[in-house]
């Protein structure tokens, strides 16, 4: 009965991966997928996450019952306060309100597949940064909202195209929806400063349209969780109603266990009750109810005053790294006299850097040099190391000059 169903083409992120993977190759080098890796080029388990994985399994009687439909609700509350700062007054007002997903992609979809039942504009599209991350096209075109995309890269100051953004807020469709990368921007690492996100939230206001923040990279932009969560706290101080999608993939580096989180800001409390019970009633269609483990880690985590403070120390040594690397690449391309500019190298944040290298030069990386990146020029920073480092920036001087 299958015969005529044609085959979908692989994951591009995800290929990458299994490419890299199969690669016999002894100097590969994987930039693809965003994933924290050590000095050593291996996954790191966060010391924190260790010591909690240790007090889960050895002093806690860790039982495998099924978690309530929106999941745990002290992983839910903590994550919301996270992302909205202890002292939130949309908390305070009780109109706050979360459903534990299944990472960021599981929290975009609960809120998306929400949107395509029940927002009231029929028909209102989904507006993307162009560049985005490539799951957020899938994600809300599968629950068949149509995605229009937005300008943000300006390949000519490789920044933000505020000016392109701004236009396409004014000429979209009130009651349009925006995804809106609040920090740490993937795939281009160039984010809004927070005077344009002032003008940002003005147009979003006066045209009505809806706010849908994916927060993957909490931690890494500006070494302080609140600061990175500061566009999304100022657009809640000014009154929207939004959804914001949380992973703990990243920050926690907890990529396979899956924890996230939906939260909403409601207008009332009684709103916030209802879009929960319909996000329950979908999710429980769907996936019944979510994985407990990661929940588990997070919330001992952030609920655990001295845990807390580790955790912030863990992640200071991730995005220190981090930055470390851009400044190596910086100085190995400025060593070669590489042709054009690299200063957004160390301008841009987070996990990535968007090169600016082309596909055909991006294929010849991976051809002659076995470095994997994806096809638009996105290098995750965490796959260099002083190791790897010089080899790359002389891969890169070679596509460059060739
Ligand atoms: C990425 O952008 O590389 C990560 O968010 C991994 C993924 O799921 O695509």
């Amino acid at each position: 009965v299958f015969e005529n169903v044609a085959a979908a083409p692989a994951d591009v992120i995800f290929a990458l991966t299994a490419d890299y993977q199969a690669d016999p190759n002894t100097s590969k080098v994987n930039l693809g997928v965003g994933a924290y890796r050590t000095e050593e080029g291996k996954p790191w388990v966060l010391p924190v996450v260790h010591k909690a994985d240790k007090i889960l399994v050895d002093d806690e009687y860790l039982d495998h019952e099924y978690l309530p439909i929106l999941g745990l609700k002290k992983f839910r509350d903590a994550s919301a306060k996270l992302v909205l700062g202890a002292d939130s007054n949309a908390i305070a007002e009780g109109r706050v309100g979360s459903a534990q997903c299944i990472s960021g992609t599981g929290a975009v979809y609960t809120g998306a597949h929400f949107l395509s039942k029940h927002y009231p504009f029929k028909g209102a599209a989904c507006y993307i940064s162009k560049p985005t991350w490539a799951n957020h096209r899938a994600i809300f075109e599968g629950v068949g909202i149509p995605v229009l995309e937005y300008p943000y890269w300006d390949p000519a100051t490789k920044g933000l195209d505020l000016k392109g953004m701004l236009g396409a807020m004014e000429n979209a469709p009130s009651g349009s929806i925006f995804l809106l990368h609040p920090c740490a921007h993937n795939p281009t690492g160039v984010d809004p400063t927070l005077e344009q996100w002032k003008q940002i939230a003005d147009v979003m206001e006066a045209k009505g349209h809806f706010t849908f923040f994916d927060t993957a990279y909490q931690g890494f932009a500006s070494g302080s969780l609140d600061k990175d969560a500061a566009s999304i706290r100022y657009f809640v101080e000014r009154g929207f109603e939004m959804f914001i999608a949380q992973s703990f993939s990243k920050n926690f580096g907890l990529y396979s266990e899956r924890a996230g989180n939906l939260t909403v800001v409601a207008r009332t409390p009684e709103i916030k009750n209802t879009i929960e019970s319909q996000i329950a009633k979908a999710q429980r269609a769907v996936i019944s109810n979510p994985p407990a483990y990661g929940s588990r880690v997070v919330s001992l985590v952030l609920n655990d005053e001295k845990l807390y403070g580790e955790w912030t120390e863990n992640l200071a040594t991730m995005a220190n790294r981090i930055i470390a690397m851009r400044q190596a690449l910086f100085d190995e391309l400025k060593k070669l006299g590489t042709p054009g500019t690299w200063n957004h190298i160390v301008d841009q944040i987070g996990m990535f850097s968007f090169t600016g290298l082309t596909t055909p030069q991006v294929k010849v990386l991976k051809e002659k040099y076995h470095v994997y990146l994806t096809d638009n020029g996105r290098i995750s920073m965490a796959g260099l190391n002083t190791k790897n480092v010089e080899y790359f920036a002389q891969a890169v001087d070679d596509v460059v000059r060739n």
